[in-house]
């Protein structure tokens, strides 16, 4: 292996810039030529490569977003898009590519391997945390530090106005946004997409907390939650509940900017480390997971279909820990 290339798609994590870091540097340190591709798949399917050298990712560690750029390649999608990819991969004498992404990300590059048996290994990059194959991905836990910053905030006007906050967060398919940053803010309830929501439950847990004097609330919703978004729920909730003050805020892409926190930009380098190492190796179509604190590599078939649950009794201890 003499050649290797990175890059990022999906959704972009706070920490993928620590993990290109970790990636070149590996890739140098080691004796390769690194190259990086912007604009995720597109930029294979376009040609934009740009070969990167030690000091390309200097002064980066720290920031969010991705130097690289990202996207949801439509095109990688289409046998055509992959074959312009790889007749640029071949001109530029690739022998191996990090992917940094999601389950998008993995799925076509799984395609890509089968299609044209070439090394890939995956590194997983979003701020959702719903891989399977890795207790945390790239970008969750700066995501929930926002989160809890935000809602920080937003409790003490809901203290001082005596009103009851719904709070919606990201999580298209998945309430790992939603549930640790529900206990870490000791909201009255979580909403995830992971269970079914009855908004008479949910008016039963705050007649309870105001019998108990509460006078004030947040309730955290994640977008794909089953009852819609914050301002369906808090529709429905304030039907039952019209002598309450309601109020709703959506802290949307907020949630995917930032400096990565310490955490994310360990584990990024750690990955990206590994990554290398790994197509070293000889390995390929895996992705670097970290695993009970230990660096794990899942076939990307099984990262894909498998599906990675939320620990759904930790639902049930927020409710006690804040009734
Ligand atoms: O995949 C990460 C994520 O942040 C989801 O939680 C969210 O639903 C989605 O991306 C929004 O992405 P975009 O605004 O890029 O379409």
């Amino acid at each position: 292996m003499k050649k290797i290339g990175v890059l990022t798609s999906g959704g972009d994590a706070p920490g993928m810039n620590a993990c290109i870091r970790a990636i070149v540097r590996t890739g140098i340190y080691y004796g390769l030529k690194v190259y990086g591709v912007m604009d995720g798949y597109n930029g294979l399917i376009k040609n934009k490569f740009i070969p990167m050298g030690s000091s390309s990712v200097s002064n980066i560690i720290q920031r969010g977003g991705t130097i690289l750029k990202t996207a949801r390649s439509k095109e990688f999608f289409t046998k055509q898009g992959r074959q312009k990819a790889y007749e640029n991969i071949i001109k530029h004498g690739l022998d191996g590519l990090v992917v940094i992404g999601g389950n998008g990300t993995f799925t076509g590059a799984d395609v890509f391997i089968n299609e044209f048996d070439f090394p890939i290994i995956g590194a997983p990059g979003t701020i959702d945390n719903d891989l399977y194959g890795t207790d945390l991905t790239i970008g969750y836990d700066t995501a929930i530090n926002t989160v809890v910053e935000a809602v920080d905030k937003i409790r003490d006007t809901a203290d001082s106005h005596d009103r009851l906050f719904f709070i919606e967060v990201m999580g298209r398919d998945a309430g790992f946004i939603a549930l640790r940053s529900g206990i870490a803010v000791g909201a009255e309830d979580i909403l995830v997409p992971e269970t079914v929501t009855y908004i008479d439950e949910l008016i039963e847990i705050l007649e309870r907390g105001f019998r108990k004097n509460k006078k004030s609330g947040i309730i955290i919703v994640a977008e794909g939650d089953d009852a819609g978004g914050a301002f369906d729920v808090a529709r429905k909730v304030k039907e039952k509940f019209d002598y309450l003050e309601t109020r709703v805020t959506i802290l949307g892409h907020i949630q995917r900017g930032g400096s990565p926190s310490a955490y994310d930009r360990i584990i990024a380098s750690t990955m990206g480390y590994a990554a290398v190492k790994a197509l070293l190796e000889g390995r390929r179509g895996e992705m670097v997971g970290i695993i009970n604190k230990d660096v794990a590599f899942t076939p990307f078939e099984k990262a894909i279909k498998h599906h990675k649950d939320i620990k759904r009794e930790l639902l049930e201890m927020a409710r006690v820990l804040s009734s």
